[in-house]
């Protein structure tokens, strides 16, 4: 009796902690805006799409490598074979990547809880996102005040208590957001931001060109929303028990992850088109609309205040993962302490996310490529570093392990079955790093 329970509250802790990394901005803020701007309805199922033939395959292979290894990203990837150490050390670049937009962003969010509490947030309309964000002080003063909590996080190594406080606001962020959902899809108008995300409209994609942009942020969204490519699920894996259900905790995590993001996209995308807003409005859309939408509540100060605190958090807990995985690395490689490691690379993070901030509206120059900074950071790491590590876990799983061996570890040496055991195959030796390769490839040559 005692070591079932035992273990079933070890899975779910678990769930939690790979859910708690997946689920954040990405889902909340990431989703609906890159769905608007990428026709709705195709994008949405590129991503359902993607979500089988590369979120699945790929999460299940790094909780397999991690829980065979059972050591951090890189020493798993060696003890398969001592070559492929870089295969999980796309977690270094892509976390620095991701983290230097994502402290922005998450200082936004700090800012709407304030202004909701200081001024019932009656002037969070429209405008007050893109004149916020492109004064040049303040939103930096927001990173840094994001940045230095998540650091202060990680530094004090109090992860656990986190986790145990998001199993608590997790579900809370779920009736919250089932709640604006429900609110928003009765207002007038909504059902055009219905038909829009979920009704296919192939003849206003732009294209061939215009379908390769669609397919190639569909498959970046897959990566940053699970959080793939990084090693962070293979760390998460070796701390596994060896009789755990890798395939289910899989589907789980993808399920809760997927759900999330589409309810953000029903909450805000239909109240976008009721408010006769442009879907493609870009990252400030979830900025621009739910305040209006708050604004038209009952008790809406208190709704918006307490929506913008469980972004917040999600986003919290998702950039303590991310710190976490430079900040194991540098203690490693280096004899910094825990707290000067921490406050080193946040400092780093920090500086690249100012310029970052600047891009966004103040100093329109920081740009590269057609993309302002705080973009192209963003396209470097979802579109580039994440693919990369989620194409080489592929083929260090499919092609160096062998399937054989994996399949031993997947199914606990035989204990359980695994049904899926040939198209995981299919997946992982072939689909997923010929459609990786192939999006690569064509939008190189194809899109933009
Ligand atoms: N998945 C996270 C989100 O949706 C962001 C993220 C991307 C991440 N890669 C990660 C989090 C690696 C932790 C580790 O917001």
């Amino acid at each position: 009796m005692n070591t079932t329970k035992e273990q079933w509250s070890s899975r779910f802790g678990f769930i939690m902690a790979a859910a708690g990394s997946a689920i954040g901005l990405g889902n909340l803020w990431k989703f609906p805006y890159v769905a608007g701007t990428n026709g709705g309805a195709v994008f949405l199922l590129l991503y359902i799409i993607f979500l089988m033939l590369l979120g699945i395959p790929i999460l299940l292979s790094e909780l397999a490598i991690g829980r065979s290894g059972g050591m951090n990203a890189i020493d798993s990837c060696k003890k398969i074979n001592p070559k492929w150490g870089f295969a999980g050390a796309f977690g270094i670049a892509g976390a620095f990547g991701v983290m230097s937009s994502y402290c922005v962003v998450g200082g936004w969010v700090i800012r709407y809880i304030i202004n909701s509490f200081a001024n019932g947030g009656a002037n969070m309309n429209a405008e007050y996102f893109s004149d916020f964000s492109s004064r040049g002080f303040e939103p930096i003063l927001w990173t840094f005040i994001f940045m230095a909590a998540t650091c202060f996080i990680v530094a004090g190594g109090v992860t656990k208590g986190i986790e145990r406080v998001s199993s608590v606001l997790l579900p809370i962020l779920i009736v919250f957001l089932i709640g604006i959902m429900i609110y928003s899809l009765t207002l007038p108008g909504a059902l055009k931001g219905v038909k829009f995300f979920i009704v296919p409209d192939f003849a206003e994609i732009g294209g061939f060109s215009g379908f390769i942009r669609i397919a190639l942020n569909a498959m970046g969204q897959v990566f940053f929303s699970l959080s793939l490519g990084m090693g962070t699920l293979i760390t998460y894996g070796s701390y596994l028990p060896k009789n755990s259900k890798l395939v289910s905790s899989t589907v789980t995590i993808i399920a809760m992850d997927t759900a999330i993001a589409l309810a953000a996209g029903f909450a805000i995308l239909p109240a976008v088109f009721s408010f006769g807003l442009e879907p493609d409005g870009g990252f400030g859309l979830i900025f621009q609309t739910l305040p209006v939408v708050f604004s038209q509540m009952n008790g809406g100060t208190f709704v918006a205040a307490a929506f913008f605190l469980l972004v917040l958090f999600a986003a919290l807990t998702s950039s303590i993962s991310l710190l976490e995985v430079i900040v194991a690395w540098v203690c490693a490689k280096t004899k910094l302490t825990r707290t000067w490691a921490a406050v080193i690379v946040s400092v780093l993070i920090f500086a690249v996310g100012c310029f970052a901030s600047l891009s966004v509206g103040a100093v329109p120059e920081l740009s590269v490529g057609g993309m302002n900074l705080f973009e192209f950071f963003s396209f470097l790491s979802d579109k580039i570093i994440m693919p990369l590590g989620g194409f080489f876990i592929c083929l260090l799983t499919g092609w160096v392990w062998g399937i054989p061996k994996a399949e031993e570890e997947i199914s606990n040496s035989g204990a359980i079955r695994f049904r899926a055991r040939k198209l995981f195959s299919a997946t992982v030796r072939y689909i997923a790093p010929m459609l990786i390769a192939v999006i690569f490839i064509t939008s190189i040559f194809g899109g933009k």
